[in-house]
This record gives C-alpha cells, structure tokens and sequence, in this order.
C-alpha cells in the first residue's frame, strides 16, 4: 500500500501495536535506524562515520542540501549559518526575563518560549504559506541561532553575562566558546562536534515525529521545533544524559554497583542510560562515544565501562530477553562532563544538534499536503448518555 497520497482512507480503525512501534507512517530521504544491527544513517552515509570524518556544517548542509558540500559549498555555508548566529534585537532584549522566568526548569524550558519570540521576530510565516526555499531559510535561521539561544539562557541563569557567538569559529567550538566564554582546545571542541553530529538526528524518535505532526498542520517553522523541544524534554527521550550521571555519582564505588543496580530494578526502576526502543544490540552511538572517552581516560571513564559492564549482566539475568545495552545518554553524559559542559546544558546540547534534524524533517514533511491524524478508540461510558441538569445556583 503507498504511504503516502493515493493510500485510500480506512473505513475500520486500524489497530497499530502501542507506542506506534514499528508503525511506517510516512517515506523519508533522510536516514534511518536498524535496531537490530545496531547501525544508522543520515541519507546514504553511516553516522557514526560522518561523524569521525567530517564537520558538524558537512552534515547540516548534508540533511538541509541533501549532498555532501564541496570545498567552495563548505566555505559557503560555514560563513551563511555562522552569520545567522546572532540574535535579532528583540529576543536579545527579552532573553534577561525569560531566563528569571524559567530558572526553575532551566535553558531547555526557556528555549521554547526563546524560539517562538524568534519565530513572531524574523516574521516566520506557515510553511503551507511559503516557497521551499523560504522554508529553508526560517530553518536555517532558526537552526544556527538555538546554540546562541541556549548557552545565553544558561549564563543568565547563572547571573553571568552571555558571550557573543564568534563567526571565526567552527561550529562546536564556537557552541563551547558562548558558554564557558573561552575558546576551547581542539581536543574538546572535536570530541563535543563528534557528539553533536552523531545526535543530528535518529529516525522517528518522538520530537522528530512531533515536529513533522505539527508541520502536517501548516504551521510555521518556530512552532515545529518549540513541539520538537518539547517532547525531547522528557527524561524517556532527551532528558537522560544527566540523570544517567547522576547514577554513577549514587553508585559511588564499583563494589556498590551491583546491590545498587539490582535493588532499583527488583523495584521496577529503570536504569538511565539504558535501554532503547529500536536498539536490540549496542547503540552505535554509545560504542562511538565510549571509544571517545576512552581516549580521555581517567577515573569516571574506568568507573563508566564498569558500571556499563555489571548493568548489562544483571539486565541480562533480572530481565531476560529483553537486550538491554547502553544507549547514546549514557556516554554522551560521561563525554560532556569529560569537556567540562555543565549538567544542566547536556540536555540542551543534545537539542542543539538535533534541531538541524528536526529542520531537515519539517523540510522534507512540508512537501506531503497530508495532515497527520489518527485516531484513538475511546473506552468511556457508552454515549449518548443524557447531559444532567445543571445544578441550582450562580453559574461558575
Ligand atoms: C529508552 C526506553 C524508554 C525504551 O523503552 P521501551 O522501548 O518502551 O522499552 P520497554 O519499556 O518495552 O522495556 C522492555 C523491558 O525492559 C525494561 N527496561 C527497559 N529499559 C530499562 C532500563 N533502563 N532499566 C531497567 N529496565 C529496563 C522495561 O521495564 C521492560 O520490562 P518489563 O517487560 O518487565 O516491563 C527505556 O529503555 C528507558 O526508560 N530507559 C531509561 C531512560 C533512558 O535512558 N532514556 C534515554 C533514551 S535514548
């Protein structure tokens, strides 16, 4: 049956396995993820290779432009997107109040609201109402200016001022230069570009699929993403790398892990940092990285490959056949920490280089005129059931 266009409409609810695994619901030229081989790709290319060979800008310009750039396109975009780094006078202005706002929750929850005043600032209009290239454009922008967004909310929050991004710099160095406010060494500033690329995008996770439902609607690019942002917030999807370090701070010392690990899943706890909804076999993600922080080296590195060593043996014997591994969060939260990223911006570093993915998604979904809607079956009381007779007294 075609997935997209001609498919006819339904008459009988079609009953899909819970969470929509395994549902196709649309084509993609984008990549894809095969769990069971423990492999994925953006468009024709293995990730975890273009992200040991190739700059975080080859690959943005790789899902944006479909190709690879050559040396004249690499210049090209490298200067375009580093242009579009810098904030537009309003959003600048109103940043101050979003991070107080929001100092509870943190620079992702500020990022939403941020994202959107850039939307109603640059004017994005829907993309059911634009060209293409205009399209592309409002994701470009919005894309090279969340970096920007993220590490100001961050500063701000921790009352310092923010640093101006610097269009000299590379992308990943110039991420760790407006955070921290000095330029990185070339050590860190590559292993948190290999991390960036590697997490630009994974098929239909759910803040992809969240950002293509809200561009089936028509809507503009800002509201894609702000959706995107979202549903990678929640500790399921994006909101893992902390909390799976804060785990090997709990366990402390190698002799805890295995009382420690064992007591949370008898009682039906998860381990963070483990487990995935497409992987059956090692994440190619975790495997990249861990080889990553092995080439640092050091006490939590050790630790971490002990931690991941245990854990997948008493996954194995408490939850059998099941193929429990590491996933991507739990070394990119030991790499990050390696580079010196504060906790709380591991979240938001993932959404910085997922956002280039969700563009590339809202690109690619703006073509299909299809709504996305499904439907759900309800499971309340039989209607119609009289409606009651309000109750005397003043209305509410
Ligand atoms: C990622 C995750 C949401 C995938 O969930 P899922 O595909 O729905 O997997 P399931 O819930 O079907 O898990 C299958 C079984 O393994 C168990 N399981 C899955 N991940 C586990 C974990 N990290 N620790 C302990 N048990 C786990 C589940 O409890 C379930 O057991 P049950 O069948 O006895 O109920 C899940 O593995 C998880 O919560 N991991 C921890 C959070 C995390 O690391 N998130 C980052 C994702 S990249």
């Amino acid at each position: 049956m075609p997935i997209n266009g001609s498919a006819a409409v339904p008459t009988a609810p079609v009953e899909v396995p819970r969470g929509l695994a395994g549902v196709v619901v649309t084509e993609t030229q984008l990549g894809d993820v095969r769990g069971r081989e423990g492999f994925y790709h953006y468009r024709q290319y293995s990730a975890v290779e273009l992200a040991q060979t190739r700059s975080f800008e080859d690959v943005w310009h790789l899902m944006f432009h479909g190709a690879l750039p050559d040396a004249a396109q690499r210049a090209e975009f490298a200067g375009q997107t580093a242009a579009l780094r810098h904030l537009p006078e309003e959003v600048r202005a109103a940043l101050p109040d979003i991070a107080r706002a929001s100092v509870l929750s943190g620079p992702l929850a500020g990022l939403r609201s941020a994202l959107s005043l850039f939307g109603a600032a640059k004017g994005f209009r829907p993309v059911y109402d634009i060209d293409g290239e205009r399209r592309r454009a409002d994701a470009l922008a919005a894309s090279a200016v969340v970096p920007t967004l993220l590490t100001a909310l961050y500063r701000l929050g921790q009352g310092l001022e923010p640093v101006e991004p610097r269009d000299d710099l590379p992308y990943a160095a110039n991420y760790l230069y407006m955070l921290t406010g000095s330029q990185p060494g070339a050590e860190r500033a590559r292993a948190v570009e290999q991390y960036l690329i590697s997490t630009i995008d994974h098929g239909f996770n759910a803040s992809t699929f969240t950002a293509r439902v809200i561009t089936s609607t028509g809507a503009d690019v800002a509201a894609c993403l702000v959706g995107a942002v979202g549903a990678l917030s929640g500790p399921l999807h994006g909101g893992a790398p902390s909390r799976a370090l804060d785990t090997l701070d709990a366990i402390g010392t190698p002799d805890r892990i295995d009382p420690w690990i064992r007591e949370r899943v008898l009682a039906g706890e998860r381990i963070m940092g483990f487990g995935h909804p497409v992987y059956r076999t090692e994440d190619p993600r975790s495997r990249m990285l861990r080889g990553i922080a092995q080439g640092f080296g050091g006490e939590l590195v050790e630790f971490a490959v002990e931690v991941e060593r245990q854990v997948e043996l008493i996954l194995a014997e408490l939850k059998p056949g099941r193929e429990l591994h590491t996933n991507v969060e739990f070394y990119a939260g030991v790499v990050m920490e390696l580079c010196g990223l504060p906790r709380e911006m591991f979240t938001p570093t993932f959404a910085s280089a997922r956002v280039v993915g969700w563009g590339a998604n809202i690109l690619e979904q703006a073509e299909d005129s299809k709504i996305i809607r499904p439907a759900a079956r309800y499971v309340g009381p039989v209607p119609p059931v009289s409606v009651p007779v309000a109750p005397e007294g003043p209305a509410a």
